[in-house]
């Protein structure tokens, strides 16, 4: 089955090319985007994923394409257009617009709009509690990792280094030892004391809504996650380490480099972690009616 994407107000199939060559994400990396899970047929966590939208959006001042209601309706035409009824996902990029190439901002320039979707298998528990190895790389990214823009660079090296490292994904170290996050994923570990640590979601970090929900979950079972920088040193040595993102998980963590975590299996706490967020998960809303798109006010 042929893919479909929506581009700048019209669904097109994904292998006709329709962004302009002058789009700034192009050029610039001057956008913003989204993952969002389809589980279901119905997206997770939509509403924080469309707050952290909004987020980056207003700290680069780059308007919304289309209103908040509308972009929802598009999701779903992409999702239904793409026959995802179960598992999938959802990329959502908006950058701000097309003009010729000059960095400062265009003036009365529309925003470009990007929705593409595809599925994936159903979530294999197994698969998941057997846990992943990780490797770390220097944090080389610019200083508003808050900010999901599509300038990816570091992170795309990141993930290439844990690749050719035999590694599922890299765990970036800053210049004072401190793990910051993974390429595409929030790092936590589990001290010997016990307690649940995470960076606190500052401007080095990207605020995963997974991490999130992982964080407000917890909290509601009355475990209190510590939000706190933690060195390389203290990762290494951690009782438990997992790694949480939309298309991740909970992942378990069982070796960092050359250091084995928890004899290389999943910890007790990471298991409940787990077991409550696969929870979250599976208990998505039902897909609403395939919507009619007519209607819909699409930038242009
Ligand atoms: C750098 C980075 N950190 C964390 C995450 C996890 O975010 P989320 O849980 O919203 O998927 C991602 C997701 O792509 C990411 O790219």
């Amino acid at each position: 089955m042929s893919r479909v994407a929506y581009v700048n107000g019209r669904y097109v199939p994904l292998d006709r090319p329709s962004v302009h060559v002058e789009d700034r994400g192009y050029q610039f990396a001057d956008g913003v985007y989204e993952v969002i899970a389809i589980e279901a047929g119905a997206p997770v966590d939509e509403a924080l994923h469309l707050d952290r939208l909004d987020y980056s959006l207003a700290e680069l001042a780059i308007a919304w394409p289309m209103s908040r209601a509308a972009l929802k309706v598009v999701m779903r035409e992409v999702v239904r257009r793409n026959r995802i009824t179960a598992r999938g996902i959802v990329y959502l990029q908006v950058t701000r617009g097309v003009a010729p190439r000059n960095h400062a901002f265009p003036a009365d320039v529309p925003p470009s709009l990007v929705l593409t979707a595809r599925p994936l298998p159903a979530i294999d528990a197994a698969v998941v509690r057997a846990g992943v190895r990780v490797v770390t790389v220097p944090d080389l990214r610019w200083k508003r990792a808050d900010i999901k823009s599509v300038s990816l660079l570091p992170n795309v090296l990141g993930k290439e280094a844990a690749v050719r490292a035999g590694a599922y994904e890299a765990w970036m170290v800053d210049e004072t030892g401190r793990v910051t996050e993974g390429t595409a994923s929030n790092a936590w570990i589990v001290t010997a004391a016990g307690d649940l640590v995470t960076r606190q979601a500052d401007h080095a970090i990207l605020n995963g809504i997974t991490r999130r929900m992982v964080h407000a979950i917890a909290a509601e079972h009355g475990i209190r996650p510590v939000e706190r920088p933690f060195t390389l040193e203290e990762a290494r040595t951690a009782a438990e380490a997992f790694l949480t993102s939309t298309t991740s998980l909970v992942r378990p963590v069982v070796r960092i480099d050359d250091a084995v975590i928890n004899d290389g299996r999943i910890g007790p706490l990471t298991e409940r972690l787990l077991t409550f967020y696969l929870e979250h998960v599976r208990s998505a809303p039902p897909a609403p009616r395939p919507a009619r798109t007519t209607d819909v006010g699409a930038a242009t």
